[in-house]
């Protein structure tokens, strides 16, 4: 099976650097953790350190990018984790499940090899309006699709914690909001290549015209420019916590 992010991950590391504020977010979460399952761990961003951490990832393309002293990395999938049950603290996935073929399965799996105790950054839908999406309205619906909600996380892990991500206005991780305040980064394809819902987009070119045409004309600014006063902003990024043992999952 090829791996979509042997395709669309080559420049992954120099685009999406883990952000510190994000990377603190989800320690607190770990809490006292020592053994870490990380799941579609990519490379190498937010693995805790000072932890026993176990990478799991399918690209090449990606393990190959993981630097020398990151996490020992297993080649593998989130449907079918190759280790037994309860041999972490914790399992961690961050902006991954979307990824997943089967993310029920993947989330299951995920519970059985961390004793039901699960960490996961992702996106629940633009809980505000996000601007890019009036340039580019496929991003609305195709990430509805590729992304599961709060209930399906609750129907595989039973209770959960929702934790709300604000998006630093700086954020150095080059995921679809990251640039909410510096529209002009759109425009340079290394930063929509390195965003996996853009590679799914067929003709950018038109809405990139008008976005570059509103930035020269000062249109953007006008309609949105009240965000340039916020140093954070909401756009649905948050951190599903399960704590496990698993009550109340249901059975397949
Ligand atoms: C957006 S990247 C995130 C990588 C890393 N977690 C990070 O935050 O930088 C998504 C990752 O999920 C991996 N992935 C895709 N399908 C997967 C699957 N079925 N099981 C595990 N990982 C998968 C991809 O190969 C890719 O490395």
């Amino acid at each position: 099976m090829e791996a979509t992010y042997d395709r669309i991950g080559s420049n992954y590391q120099a685009a999406r650097l883990a952000d510190s504020r994000i990377f603190e977010a989800l320690q607190t979460q770990l809490c006292s953790a020592q053994s870490v399952l990380n799941i579609g761990a990519g490379t190498g961003s937010y693995e805790p350190p000072g932890r026993n951490v176990v990478a799991l990832e399918p690209s090449s393309v990606m393990i190959a990018q993981r630097p020398e002293s990151a996490s020992p990395v297993v080649q593998g999938y989130a449907e079918a984790l190759p280790f037994r049950d309860n041999a972490f603290d914790v399992a961690m996935g961050v902006l991954t499940l979307h990824h997943w073929n089967d993310w029920e399965r993947g989330l299951a799996e995920a519970a059985r090899v961390a004793g039901g105790s699960v960490v996961l950054l992702t996106w629940i839908g633009f809980v505000q309006h996000f601007w890019l999406a009036d340039y580019f309205p496929e991003i609305e619906e195709l990430d509805n699709t590729r992304f599961p909600s709060i209930e399906d996380y609750q129907m595989v892990l039973g209770e959960i914690e929702v934790i709300e991500v604000p998006i630093p206005q700086d954020c150095t991780d080059g995921f679809m909001c990251a640039y909410w305040q510096r529209p002009n980064a759109y425009l340079d394809p290394q930063v929509r290549n390195s965003i996996s819902t853009f590679a799914m987009m067929s003709n950018q070119t038109p809405a990139l015209g008008r976005l570059e045409d509103d930035l020269a004309t000062g249109r953007w600014h006008q309609k949105y420019g009240e965000l340039l006063s916020y140093t954070s902003y909401d756009y649905g990024y948050r951190i599903i916590k399960s704590s496990g043992p698993i009550g109340h999952r249901n059975s397949r």
